[in-house]
């Protein structure tokens, strides 16, 4: 497995972000890091993803870092000129896939139906996203893909929390999970720091 997935897999727990500003980035990220979670995906939802993904990498490098919701080739040219070391996308475009992939960065696809992750996985796909998982059926849809697909290997992200984390990492073929149950974008905007590192 490619070296930033096996990171994502041994972190286990993605933090996806939306930030409102860019002065919230670094302590943020301190405050993902003191509480054992080095890694973030920074989602292209808001505005000012681009410079946060840019700060981070210089303020707070020991962050594994990769870009959210990325819908365009452009958003992953930019995401990966800033510093992103992997790009998550909510859905499956083959465009967007080939161009990450042909740029040698990791690519990791919303996928819903076995039909979306068969082709994703055929053009080089090492991990699929699955999203959003809860209410696409959750470990036990992935259960009945996973006894056909033998070699795909998940994140979900979508309503996973921590009452039902343990349920999906549970499950050898799900990588890592991704969510904002550990910063919440009230507790962003208030900088909560404090109870997210507890979170
Ligand atoms: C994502 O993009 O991965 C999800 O919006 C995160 O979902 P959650 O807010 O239910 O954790």
């Amino acid at each position: 497995m490619n070296t930033i997935l096996k990171y994502i897999s041994n972190i286990g727990i993605i933090p996806v972000i939306a930030f409102n500003s860019v002065e919230e980035a670094v302590p943020l990220c301190k405050a993902l890091a003191a509480g054992g979670l080095p890694a973030a995906e920074v989602t292209f939802r808001t505005a000012c993803a681009e410079e946060c993904i840019r700060t981070i990498q210089k303020e707070v490098p020991e962050m594994l870092l990769g870009a959210g919701t990325v819908t365009t080739v452009e958003q992953a040219d930019r995401a990966i000129a800033a510093g992103a070391t992997y790009i998550v996308a909510p859905g499956y475009d083959p465009e967007v896939v080939r161009h990450v992939i042909g740029k040698g960065v990791v690519m990791i696809p919303g996928t819903v139906t076995p039909g979306e992750m068969q082709q994703a996985m055929n053009q080089g796909c090492e991990v699929l996203k699955f999203f959003p998982a809860e209410a696409n059926g959750g470990v036990a849809m992935l259960k009945n893909i996973g006894a056909a697909l033998k070699t795909a290997k998940w994140m979900c992200t979508g309503g996973v929390n921590a009452k039902n984390v343990n349920d999906y990492l549970g499950f050898d073929q799900i990588t890592a999970v991704g969510g904002t149950w550990m910063c919440k974008g009230d507790m962003i905007k208030a900088g909560e720091w404090d109870k997210i590192t507890a979170l």
